[in-house]
C-alpha cells in the first residue's frame, strides 16, 4: 500500500463531485472538517468488520437501512428515534427468525451526499442543477438554491455528529420502549391472519426477553446495543478529510462503513483508489452492468489480503433479474477463492415512475428480489448475509403496496423523500416478518 495516501484519488478520473464557484471556500471548509474530531472509534470499526467476518460465513447477519437521501432537517429528536425504533424492532425480528446475531447498520449520520443519474433536472420547464444532497446544495427549485454551497461541508459534519449523538445517547439509555407491546404498532397490517400472526411472534419474543430478564442472569444482550453508522463515500474531499492514521493504519473516521454506489465503481476510478486505503469495511454496489470478470480485479484492488469482513457485495440487480444476472458474479467470486459479505438491496434495482411522474417502488418487487436472492445463493451453496434497504421509521407514502395496501393515488399523502421513495414503518416491520420466516426456514 506504500503508493496510497488520503489524497492519492486525487490523480484519478472522478464522477458525481459538484462543481463548486469558489475553490478556496471549499479548501477552508475541509481544513474546518478536519481539525474536527473523529465521529467513530477506530476499534469501534474494527469491531464492526469483526462481526461482518461472521456475516461472511453466515454466522451472523447484517440489517443495513436508512433514508436514500438524509436531510439536515432530519436531524431531530422524533425522526432520530423513530429510525431507531424501527431499526431495533427490525432487528429483533430478524434474531427471533434467524437465531444469529443481526448486526445493525444504519444509513445515518453522514447519508447527505447523493449520485444523479443527470447532472440538471427540468421542473415546471426550467432547467436547473439537480439536488446533490443537503451535503452539497438545497432542494429547492430555484438556481440560487441548487448552487453547491461549500459550508455544507462543515454542516454536514456538525449535522452528523449530533445524530450520532443522540442515536448513541438513546442505545446507552437503554431504548425500553422495545419491551412493552403497544410501541409494536401492528394495527396496520389489513389482514387479519397476518395481524395474527405478527402479533403471535412479538408476544413470543417480548415474553422471551422478559424471561432472559427476569432470571436475574447478568445479561446485557438488551441494553447495549451496537448500531454502526455508514453513508455512501461519494464526496471524496470530505471523506479524505475525515481519513486519519490510527492504530494500524488510515481509517475513515466519518462512519464505521462506508460504501462505494454503482455508478463510481470505476476500477481506474478515484473512489475504488480513496477506498482502498482505508481500513473501513466498505460496501460496494452491484448493479445489472457488473461484469464478473471485472468484479473480481476490482476485489483484488480493494482488500488484497482477502481479509474476511472486509468487503461486502450489495447486489441490487432488480427482480425478474436475479436468476440470470447473479450466478455469474457469485461464481466468479468463489472461483477467485475470496472471502465477501453477500448483501442484497432489493431496492435500487426496482425503482419506477407513476403516470404522474412519482418515482416510486412496489413492494411486491422488493419482496420478489429478496426472494430470488436468497433463491439463487442456495442454490449456489451461497449464504446472503445481510440487506439493504431505503426505510424510515416515520409513516410516509412513497412505495406502493405492503401490509396498508398503499396505492399510486395514496403516494402524495405523505411524500418526503427528497431523491428514491423508502420502506415506512409498517413496510419495514412487515419485511422482517417475512425475511424473518425465510431465515428460520434456511436455519432448518
Ligand atoms: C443508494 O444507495 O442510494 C444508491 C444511489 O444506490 P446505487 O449506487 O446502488 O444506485
Ligand atoms: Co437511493
Amino acid at each position: 500500500m506504500s503508493d496510497w495516501t488520503p489524497q492519492s484519488w486525487r490523480s484519478r478520473p472522478i464522477r458525481q463531485q459538484p462543481k463548486y464557484r469558489d475553490p478556496a471556500a471549499v479548501r477552508a471548509a475541509l481544513a474546518r472538517v478536519a481539525a474536527l474530531p473523529p465521529l467513530v472509534a477506530h476499534g469501534e470499526v474494527d469491531t464492526l468488520r469483526a462481526h461482518l467476518a461472521l456475516a461472511a460465513r453466515g454466522e451472523a447477519f447484517v440489517l443495513h437501512g436508512g433514508d436514500c437521501a438524509e436531510r439536515f432537517l432530519d436531524c431531530a429528536q422524533g425522526p432520530i428515534e423513530a429510525k431507531l425504533k424501527i431499526l431495533l424492532q427490525m432487528s429483533l425480528v430478524l434474531t427471533w427468525g434467524a437465531r444469529l446475531p443481526i448486526i445493525r447498520v444504519a444509513r445515518m449520520a453522514g447519508q447527505y451526499a447523493k449520485p444523479r443519474s443527470s447532472d440538471t433536472e427540468i421542473i415546471d420547464g426550467v432547467e436547473l442543477p439537480s439536488y446533490r444532497g443537503d451535503h452539497v446544495n438545497d432542494s429547492a427549485a430555484t438556481p440560487e438554491a441548487r448552487e453547491p454551497d461549500p459550508e455544507r461541508l462543515v454542516s454536514a459534519y456538525f449535522h452528523s455528529a449530533a445524530t450520532l449523538n443522540y442515536a448513541r445517547a438513546l442505545l446507552d439509555g437503554g431504548f425500553a420502549d422495545l419491551h412493552k407491546p403497544h410501541h409494536w404498532q401492528l394495527g396496520f397490517v389489513r389482514r387479519v391472519d397476518h395481524r395474527k400472526e405478527y402479533e403471535e411472534v412479538v408476544a413470543r419474543l417480548l415474553d422471551a426477553i422478559d424471561f432472559v430478564e427476569s432470571t436475574g442472569v447478568e445479561t446485557h444482550a438488551f441494553d447495549t446495543v451496537e448500531l454502526f453508522s455508514s453513508h455512501e463515500g461519494l464526496l471524496l474531499p470530505w471523506e479524505e478529510a475525515q481519513t486519519v492514521h490510527a492504530g494500524e493504519g488510515w481509517y475513515n473516521l466519518g462512519a464505521h462503513m462506508l460504501w462505494i454506489g454503482d455508478r463510481t465503481r470505476a476500477l481506474d476510478g478515484a473512489h475504488v483508489e480513496y477506498f482502498r486505503g482505508i481500513e473501513n469495511p466498505i460496501g460496494v454496489k452491484i448493479g445489472p452492468s457488473t461484469d464478473p470478470a471485472e468484479l473480481v480485479k476490482l476485489l483484488e484492488v480493494l482488500e488484497p489480503d482477502d481479509r474476511p469482513g472486509r468487503v461486502t457485495l450489495i447486489t441490487r440487480l432488480g427482480a425478474g433479474r436475479v436468476a440470470e444476472a447473479l450466478p455469474p458474479i457469485v461464481e466468479a467470486v468463489r472461483a477467485s477463492g475470496r472471502t465477501v459479505v453477500w448483501s442484497c438491496d432489493p431496492m435500487h434495482g426496482n425503482t419506477t415512475k407513476t403516470a404522474g411522474g412519482v418515482k416510486t417502488r412496489e413492494v411486491a418487487r422488493i419482496l420478489t428480489e429478496l426472494r430470488e436472492t436468497f433463491d439463487a445463493h442456495d442454490r449456489l451453496g451461497s449464504v446472503l448475509g445481510g440487506v439493504h434497504f431505503e426505510l424510515t421509521g416515520e409513516d410516509v407514502t412513497e412505495c406502493t403496496g405492503g401490509p396498508q395496501e398503499l396505492s399510486e393515488s395514496d403516494l402524495l399523502h405523505a411524500y418526503e423523500t427528497l431523491c428514491d421513495p423508502r420502506l415506512n414503518y409498517a413496510q419495514s416491520l412487515e419485511m422482517a416478518f417475512l425475511l424473518a420466516q425465510r431465515l428460520a426456514k434456511r436455519r432448518a
